[in-house]
């Protein structure tokens, strides 16, 4: 069914919805239900090869068990509450070290960047897991559009602050806005993407439409979700989980079985879906991504920086 991609689909090649609505059916098709596979079901061309082969979660998984603070603290709230974010029109503001600061458009952003899609496994740091099938392209593409300037050594990120339509933004719960960030060369890995979609739809709100980060390697609160701002910086950048709490959640936050956390083991992940009865699993290092990654932390100690 995966298949490598020996493509260079532009992004404007499959936002006809009549391309998700075949990839739906195909997706349908592939788990042998009764209905016809049109011809025309080019997504299927442009799989990542760095896609994993696990199952993907089902998409009631994926957007009924969430985190998105601004919409509440419960995992049922973002698929209750999200609905109310206006995601067009929609906006991101580039600035610090790149040669071409500015306010962009979505369309903009996307444009001339050819697309990609992958499966990724996606663990959160309350260690439970999803495969979730993103739309999405490279972050380090992106990058590139703005110009990085060669005193860049970290990339910041900030989700919209919105409370009209963000509820949970009315309490403090998290010093708004929502912010996140990573190291240049981890920005500029291949397996790090800006995801706006998944399961061949625009991304559901819930799961940070219209543009979110996902960083396989890392525990789920570095991806951060409808993000409004990007920035260059030569220091590193504040985030929102390591404001909050520095002993309990470090700036790398590297998935990794040995490091536990100070108040729960690291070591064994639920995954999501499984099954009531469905014993844990063992975390793997990286998330199962080590011989693509463990090389951009080579000489440090990962049980300092984590
Ligand atoms: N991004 C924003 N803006 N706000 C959030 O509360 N939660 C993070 C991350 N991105 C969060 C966010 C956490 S803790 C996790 S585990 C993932 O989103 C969850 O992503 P998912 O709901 O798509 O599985």
């Amino acid at each position: 069914m995966r298949r490598q991609s020996p493509a260079d689909l532009q992004w404007s090649d499959v936002t006809p919805k009549s391309f998700f609505l075949n990839r739906r059916a195909l997706i349908a098709g592939a788990a042998g239900m009764a209905i016809a596979v049109p011809a025309a079901a080019k997504l299927d061309y442009v799989t990542s090869p760095l896609s994993t082969d696990e199952k993907p979660n089902s998409l009631e998984d994926i957007t009924s068990y969430n985190n998105f603070y601004e919409f509440g603290t419960g995992k049922g709230d973002p698929s209750a509450y999200a609905p109310a974010l206006t995601t067009d029109p929609w906006s991101v503001k580039v600035d610090g070290l790149v040669g071409r600061p500015g306010s962009y458009d979505l369309a903009d952003l996307l444009s001339g960047i050819p697309l990609e899609e992958r499966i990724y496994r996606f663990r959160c740091v309350e260690a439970w897991a999803m495969v979730v099938p993103w739309i999405g392209l490279p972050l380090g593409k992106m990058l590139e559009k703005f110009g990085v300037q060669p005193g860049a050594k970290y990339v910041a990120f900030e989700t919209l602050v919105r409370p009209d339509e963000m509820r949970g933004q009315k309490s403090p719960i998290l010093d708004w806005p929502y912010r996140e960030g990573l190291r240049l060369d981890e920005a500029m890995h291949p397996l790090t993407i800006l995801a706006t979609g998944l399961y061949g739809e625009d991304l559901p709100n819930q799961n940070g439409a219209p543009l979110r980060l996902v960083v396989p390697w890392k525990y789920g609160f570095k991806s951060i979700k409808s993000i409004v701002r990007i920035t260059l910086s030569d220091s590193q950048p504040e985030t929102t989980w390591n404001m909050l709490q520095p002993s309990e959640y470090g700036f790398y936050a590297n998935v990794n079985p040995e490091v536990d956390h100070p108040r729960w083991s690291q070591a064994t992940e639920r995954h999501i879906g499984a099954g009531l009865f469905a014993g844990r699993e063992p975390t793997r290092m990286f998330n199962g991504y080590a011989d693509q990654v463990a090389g951009l932390y080579s000489g440090q100690d990962l049980a300092r920086d984590f």
